[in-house]
């Protein structure tokens, strides 16, 4: 790294101890991925539900694509239709049994209209289903521009730009319709492979809130005016490999800014409460609310009724050239994508 400014490194000694609690952490990271994770195949039914997932997925996104052709995907269609006779098997009947079944049906349905009818996998599906239908959904539908655009039509920017984080809050407890739909705002979000691995675990009772505000450290002068805290947390369980390590920061990310959107378009006031912590402080809240090892803590959010007037940071934002860099030249040749 280029030193760009005269300031002095710390002594050796305090370099090693910040480099060893460095990789104490980041072991204490890995260790949970490698033991939740299914780089070693599916143990568990979280292990198997990704799977599925990623399986349905793979079948939706190739009937969506302009040129979608007959036989695309069939190796990833028969091996979901064996995981989720393995699933129902070990694991019984719910809304992911029924969502796949949907897309196969769906998918075989696409190759019989195409002139590929898959008589064997249309048998093994056939198998797997016992006719509920609770009215899930899967596969593929035709929108148009004009609905996206009818029902997305708000000034999103005005919408943003009212957005402040809130650390002055009106008394009462928060309307539970008004939290529900700020989390269905939060599922919204894209996930990878549509794998949600998302969850808002909330409380909004005075003393188990206050118990678990207590252990983050950054609701000075605000915490006790809170009407409730949300702990937004990814499942490992639903990642795969090396490559997959920090996607459940990125997808948890994702999901707690929606949520914070969510509870903005519900007139509520809300903010952001970090979650950097080490693993011992990671551990107590585990220990304390019960989110099991396997749940990623991505950070949690503060939230609450808006007091009628109030008084929040200007938060200058950059110039805009800071966050944009649009058509940057590019230094060489690359690989063209393929
Ligand atoms: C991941 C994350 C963690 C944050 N943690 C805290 C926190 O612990 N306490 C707090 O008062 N604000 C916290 N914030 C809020 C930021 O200070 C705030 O978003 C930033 O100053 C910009 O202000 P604005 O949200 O009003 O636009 C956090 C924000 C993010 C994204």
């Amino acid at each position: 790294m280029s030193r760009e400014l005269p300031e002095p490194a710390p002594p050796i000694a305090a370099r090693l101890r910040k480099a060893a609690e460095l990789a104490a952490n980041m072991l204490y990271d890995g260790r949970r991925y490698w033991r939740h994770s299914f780089t070693c195949g599916a143990r568990g039914k979280e292990n198997l539900r990704a799977r599925i997932a990623i399986g349905l997925h793979f079948l939706e996104y190739g009937l969506s694509l302009a040129g979608a052709q007959p036989g695309h995907g069939l190796d990833k269609a028969r091996q979901l239709a064996v995981d989720l006779g393995t699933y129902i098997d070990r694991c019984g009947r719910d809304a992911t049994v029924e969502i796949a079944l949907k897309t196969l049906a769906a998918y075989l349905a696409f190759n019989a209209a195409g002139g590929s009818p898959l008589p064997d996998l249309a048998a093994q599906v056939e198998t797997l289903r016992d006719g509920g239908d609770s009215g899930l959904r899967g596969g593929s539908e035709e929108v148009t521009a004009g609905e996206i655009r009818a029902r997305g039509q708000i000034d999103f920017l005005a919408f943003a730009e009212a957005r402040h984080s809130i650390r002055q809050f009106g008394p009462g407890p928060v309307d539970p319709e008004k939290i529900a739909r700020a989390v269905r705002v939060a599922q919204q979000s894209p996930s990878s492979c549509n794998r949600q691995t998302c969850r808002a675990w909330i409380w909004t009772d005075p003393l188990p809130m206050q118990r678990v505000i207590a252990l983050q450290n950054g609701n000075r002068g605000f915490g006790d005016q809170l009407g409730g805290v949300a702990v937004v947390t990814s499942d490992l369980a639903h990642w795969e490999t090396a490559a997959e390590r920090y996607q459940g920061w990125v997808d948890g990310g994702m999901f707690a800014m929606s949520l914070a959107y969510g509870f903005h378009a519900e007139g509520l006031g809300a903010v952001m409460l970090n979650w950097s912590v080490t693993r011992q402080r990671d551990r107590e809240l585990r220990a304390l609310t019960g989110i099991p090892d396997s749940s990623l803590v991505i950070t949690m959010i503060g939230f609450g009724n808006l007091p009628e007037r109030l008084t929040v940071p200007v938060s200058q934002r950059k110039p805009l050239d800071l966050a944009l860099a649009l058509n940057a030249p590019l230094k060489r040749e690359g690989r063209a994508a393929g």
